[in-house]
């Protein structure tokens, strides 16, 4: 793909392809051989993983997509009313940048030219959504990190004479337990400067049946998003799963506060998968665990923010109450 005008307004970073296939090899045999079974949610967004997730975000019942939207589209004039300095906006798991085109427009409005650090596993679709945005948008400059959360972190370039609003939307914070989350935020906050920001989307506790429907769609594209996992392990690993041999299953487990997703077996089966030299054997019913989706309460966040370092600035719902937008800033010490 060529498009004119984008020399100089674009970098990719990759982390080395060896290693990923290193790690999806050693997470795949520990997930699989352990007595409970499980596979780490990183590895569902493959290129057709990150596709089937943007159809997951236009589903009726997956209200998450909605309500953040118009949180942002109602305050993202606010938001970077903020940012009265030169501004780089970073944006973790990025994938296809469709909500943080409010910021970007946002920015663009008040400042010439607007820096976009999308990171994100995904490098096809940090190209695909990069090209588009930098034929979109003129005055934009993208550095593009293709990494996971931690390793992509420790690549920002953080200059004093600049301001950085950090992003992390669509409540992806959900897929990390309460140390994993608490681990990360603070070397998070160990890398901020004093007028750095942190905007995370968190999506908050609610009733059984809203959350439960919306991880268990009518139209089976969130089966798709979770089977497909075993269609990456097919194709990356040489495994023989057939995937019409299990199905998917999301329950939200309300002592915890969180939703958990399976892949269930249909029947007593064995699996070879070839680059492991591993034969994996199945009983009918027993699961993979694949997914958590932590849900929070504005206690839960306030909490959150104190343990590591960072105070919730100004906070934002939507008009039923469904999910939060939250503006972190580093606290003083
Ligand atoms: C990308 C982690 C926010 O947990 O809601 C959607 C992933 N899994 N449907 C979520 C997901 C099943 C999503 N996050």
């Amino acid at each position: 793909m060529t498009i004119s005008g984008i020399e100089g307004r674009f970098s990719l970073v990759t982390i080395d392809r060896k290693n990923f296939i290193n790690n999806f090899s050693r997470d795949v045999k520990s997930g699989l051989t352990s007595e409970s079974k499980h596979l780490p949610f990183v590895y569902f967004y493959d290129h057709a993983g990150s596709q089937l997730f943007e159809k997951i975000c236009g589903l009726p019942e997956y209200y998450l997509t909605r309500t953040e939207t118009d949180i942002l589209e109602a305050n993202a004039d606010d938001i970077v009313s903020l940012f009265t300095g030169e501004t780089v906006l970073v944006e973790l798991g990025s994938g296809s940048s469709t909500k943080t085109r409010i910021l970007i427009e946002a920015f663009l409005e008040r400042q010439r030219l607007a820096h976009y650090t999308p990171i994100d596993v995904s490098h096809k679709i940090l190209e695909e959504s990069a090209y588009s945005l930098l034929e979109a948008y003129p005055d934009l400059v993208i550095n593009a990190i293709a990494a996971r959360y931690n390793e992509g972190i420790d690549h920002l370039n953080i200059l004093k004479e600049q301001q950085n609003l950090i992003t992390w939307l669509g409540s992806s914070i959900g897929n990390f337990n309460r140390s994993e989350v608490t681990d990360f935020l603070r070397h998070l906050q160990k890398i901020m400067l004093p007028n750095d920001r942190f905007l995370v989307g968190i999506d908050l506790k609610k009733e059984k049946t809203i959350l439960e429907n919306a991880y268990n769609d009518t139209q089976g594209v969130t089966a798709e998003f979770n089977l497909n996992l075993l269609t990456h392990v097919n194709r990356e690993l040489g495994g023989n799963f057939d995937v019409d041999k299990f199905f998917h299953k999301a329950i939200y487990n309300e002592e915890i506060g969180r939703i958990e997703m399976y892949l269930i077996s249909h029947i007593d089966q064995k699996v070879f998968i070839s680059e492991l030299d591993l034969e994996v054997s199945f009983m009918a019913d027993e699961t993979i665990h694949t997914e958590h989706s932590f849900k929070y309460s504005p206690d839960d966040i306030n909490a959150l923010a104190e343990e590591t370092g960072l105070y919730v600035e100004q906070q934002w719902f939507d008009t039923e109450q469904l999910f939060s937008l939250n503006l972190f800033a580093p606290a003083a010490d």
